[in-house]
């Protein structure tokens, strides 16, 4: 059976059911925009673990979702939807591109939280957007965008406390979100550490696909840590 898409970690399949796709966590790992690429065995298992539970927590705290739920080591069945070609990122902490951007060092605090907007688009590297861009194109309408916002606050503030009360800083993230047949917005891709940056609260530790793009340590340890740390058996 033929995917309907096949991204840089997941592959997505249709179902008897119209409604409903099944996605197939992979074993691949690629950083900027697929220049450097690695297969790790067993990422997609954790990811697939990891990202179910996030997607859970978020349930639990009323943000609408994709999830249906897991179905086995790999794989998981979620609603269909029509992403909308934008990457929502939100930054509690300067770090990555935006340090590199701005000019502020990596680890400085933000007062309040940041969201940016990026094109989903590997031909042109996913560039940054205003809104007045996002309008221009025709991604989303206004209204639309101002609900993708409130929703990613929202899931910062949750993601914000589950991590802490597991010793580890959520320093930033990014969410990607997709329009049902009946024009409903809801949270879909994934969230797992190759989408956040989470740090150990003490020590700075890195525990997500920073070790792979920055090439600081191994990859599966760091993920097989977190996974331990947040209670090691978890959707
Ligand atoms: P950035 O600092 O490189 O812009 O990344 C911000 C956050 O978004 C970080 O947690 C990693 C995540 N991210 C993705 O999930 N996919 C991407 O393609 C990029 C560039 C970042």
């Amino acid at each position: 059976m033929q995917p309907l898409y096949e991204g840089k970690a997941k592959q997505l399949y249709a179902t008897q059911d119209q409604d409903v796709l099944r996605i197939v966590y992979k074993d691949e790992a690629t950083a900027f925009n697929g220049e450097k690429k690695a297969e790790f065995e067993g990422k997609g298992i954790l990811n697939n673990e990891l990202t179910s539970h996030f997607f859970k927590v978020l349930h639990e705290a009323g943000i609408p979702t994709h999830f249906i739920e897991k179905t086995s080591e790999r794989e998981q069945l979620v609603r269909r939807v029509t992403i909308i070609p934008l990457e929502v990122v939100v930054r509690n902490i300067a770090a990555g591109s935006m340090s590199k951007r701005l000019g502020i060092a990596e680890g400085t605090p933000l007062e309040t939280p940041i969201v940016e907007y990026y094109y989903k688009d590997d031909a042109l590297g996913d560039p940054l957007l205003t809104l007045d861009h996002i309008n221009l194109l025709k991604i989303a309408t206004s209204e639309e965008v101002a609900q993708l916002a409130a929703y990613a606050k929202r899931v910062n503030e949750v993601l914000i406390a589950y991590f802490k009360a597991n010793g580890i800083t959520l320093v930033d993230f990014k969410l990607e979100f997709g329009k049902t047949s009946g024009g409903d917005i809801l949270l879909a891709d994934e969230i797992s550490p190759d989408t956040c940056r989470l740090w150990d609260a003490e020590t700075g530790q890195h525990l997500d696909k920073d070790v792979f793009r920055r090439g600081i340590g191994s990859l599966i340890d760091t993920y097989q840590s977190l996974f331990d740390r947040l209670g090691g058996k978890l959707s």
